[in-house]
């Protein structure tokens, strides 16, 4: 359904051009969750820029029920059904949360207090209230995820759900994508690095020093996380203080 071909892209840092992503070959299906997961820096939400348009390829294809969309713009994929929640989101000032969801919802009937339910929010409390510098980190995270559930998606793109994301409200997101999963077609791409997240994958896409490193279930994952040292062989010998253990396992 969403083909990724021979994928280069290369991004002008401090120091010049560096190539981010090289030879990622990804084939998603309709219906799937992928977890995205890996080393912080190794690629992920550029994976997903470069889905979304925002990052243009220097090599390679994307395809998208066949129809190549390498060359589309950001608004025309969305029009085609491709979504991205930010890893960090922009703030839209001025603009209340119930405009923003009936933005995002296009023509679709939505049911408003259903959608902020999901991602933990009291309906009651946002929906006139105007997004601004006022709003927290989660909170801004949060009515993120929820316009891109108010629209009809065929791939939904979500950076770090988790970030910022309390416990309470992290259950109950979950649970949000265990619905979507049951109850649309969409394919759903979630990068993270929870282990209650990894949980929900199909497919696990590992990405690492811009390349996919491997692409495997996720019981092969969570075999791995649960024999991880997490600690320090000379652990019993720094004994003493935290700051002490701190510079140990640096
Ligand atoms: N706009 C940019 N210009 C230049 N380099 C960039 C740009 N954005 C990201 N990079 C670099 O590309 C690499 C991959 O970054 P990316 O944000 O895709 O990683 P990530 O896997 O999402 O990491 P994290 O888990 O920390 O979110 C990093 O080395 C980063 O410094
Ligand atoms: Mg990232």
């Amino acid at each position: 359904m969403l083909e990724l071909i021979n994928i280069d892209v290369e991004l002008e840092g401090d120091n010049g051009w560096d190539k981010v992503l090289n030879d990622i070959n990804l084939s998603l299906e309709r219906n799937k969750i992928y977890v995205m997961t890996g080393p912080n820096g190794g690629g992920k939400s550029s994976i997903a820029k470069t889905i979304m348009g925002i990052h243009k390829p220097s090599r390679g294809k994307i395809l998208i029920d066949g129809i190549d969309i390498t060359d589309m713009s950001i608004s025309e994929r969305a029009r085609r059904g491709i979504g991205y929640a930010f890893q960090t989101p922009a703030r839209f000032k001025g603009l209340k949360v119930k405009d923003l969801l009936n933005l995002a919802a296009g023509e679709r009937e939505i049911d408003h207090c259903e959608i902020l339910y999901n991602v933990g929010l009291c309906a009651q409390d946002y929906l006139d209230r105007e997004i601004n510098s006022t709003f927290s980190g989660g909170e801004l995270k949060r009515i993120e995820i929820a316009s891109l559930l108010a629209r009809q998606i065929k791939v939904a793109l979500f950076d770090e759900p988790e970030a910022g994301i309390d416990l309470w409200s992290f259950q109950r997101l979950t649970e949000t994508f265990i619905n979507l999963h049951q109850k649309s077609d969409t394919t759903l791409v979630i990068i993270s690095h929870q282990e209650r997240i990894l949980r929900l994958a199909d497919v696990v896409i590992m990405v690492e020093n811009g390349r996919i490193s491997e692409i495997t279930n996720k019981d092969k994952i969570l075999e791995e996380i649960s024999q991880l040292d997490t600690g320090c062989e000379h652990r019993d010998n720094c004994g003493k203080g935290v700051m002490e253990y701190a510079d140990c396992i640096r």
